[in-house]
């Protein structure tokens, strides 16, 4: 009998044991992981009532820290979350919560702003009346070596990213239930992840990442209509405009996914994640990442690294 081979995610990273005994940024203080506890009644807890971004450490830059504070206050201000901190106080507490675990690289922060404590267990937002919760978990993060040679195994499901007026995908919400139903799906049908389409059965976007394919030397992704507006999928379409890659925002459909000769995932943990199969066919003929995607890979190191000049920690 043939062996399975062994599930992934795209946020697989390599074990570092350092990470059980890091400080944790929580509404102000800098306190021990094993401190670091919310109330049962906060709206985070109870309904997923939040938003978070997903951010680097490179050299001591946050990467692109500018666009993912464009994208969270935008997110808070679209569902009356007040932060209640700057962008630059955000920063320093970022930063002071990479110093306090001695991190200067290889670390990725989980920042969490959720409508806070509530008055009592229901839904309405004006339940909460103390304020938001603040969190950063910054943990050690090395993305796992093995993803660049294996590459992540998609199944198409039923789930959907849907239309802006049910609930916006642009919006990283604390709840990700539609995106773990779309998780859940993929994991049952054998796959790794889930590949979503759009409500009119266009390829759109996985459930963790931002979706590519390579096709004839161009390089495809979604309108953007139904997708998280990632800051790494924005990145790799101004590389490619920047470098005379041709690259198109479009619809197309799972027959060009079938047929590309390369797919790659872009988030922010992993950069630039090949795919290796979409529903069992196998994308390309090479072994992991393809000559596109290892160029663009190439092609954002650079970027980071130019941004991990500006301020550092
Ligand atoms: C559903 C989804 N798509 C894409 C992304 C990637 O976005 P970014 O490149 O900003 O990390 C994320 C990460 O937050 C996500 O949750």
């Amino acid at each position: 009998m043939s062996e399975q081979p062994a599930s992934h995610s795209t946020h697989d990273a390599e074990q570092d044991q350092r990470n059980q005994d890091i400080k944790i940024f929580l509404n102000g203080k800098i306190v021990p992981r094993a401190e670091a506890v919310v109330s049962v009644y906060d709206s985070g807890f109870m309904l997923g009532d939040g938003m978070w971004e997903g951010l680097r450490l490179y050299n001591g830059t946050w990467a692109f820290f500018d666009e993912h504070m464009d994208r969270l206050f935008n997110s808070c201000k679209s569902v009356s979350i007040d932060i209640g901190m700057t962008k630059a106080e955000i920063l320093d507490a970022l930063n002071a919560t990479a110093k306090a675990n001695g991190m200067t690289s290889d670390a990725h922060c989980r920042l969490m702003v959720t409508r806070g404590p509530k008055a009592k267990p229901f839904q309405h937002p004006g339940l909460s009346r103390s304020g938001p919760t603040v969190v950063a978990i910054v943990e050690h993060s090395k993305p796992a070596e093995s993803l660049m040679k294996t590459g992540i195994r998609l199944a198409t499901v039923p789930q959907v990213r849907g239309l802006p007026m049910s609930q916006d995908a642009k919006y990283n919400s604390h709840s990700k239930l539609n995106c773990i139903i779309a998780c859940l799906q993929a994991e049952q049908a054998g796959a790794d992840e889930a590949l979503m389409l759009d409500p009119h059965g266009f390829v759109n976007t996985t459930n963790a990442c931002n979706f590519f394919i390579v096709r004839r030397g161009e390089v495809w992704t979604s309108t953007g209509d139904y997708c998280m507006n990632g800051v790494t999928r924005q990145k790799v379409i101004d590389l490619c405009r920047a470098n005379d890659i041709p690259v198109h925002e479009k619809n197309y459909s799972l027959y060009e996914v079938y047929g590309a000769d390369e797919a790659f995932l872009t988030g922010t943990f992993g950069a630039q994640t090949p795919v290796a199969s979409v529903d069992g066919k196998p994308i390309s003929t090479h072994e992991g990442a393809g000559p596109m995607t290892q160029r663009l890979r190439a092609l954002y190191k650079e970027l980071v690294a130019q941004n991990a000049q500006g301020a550092p920690l």
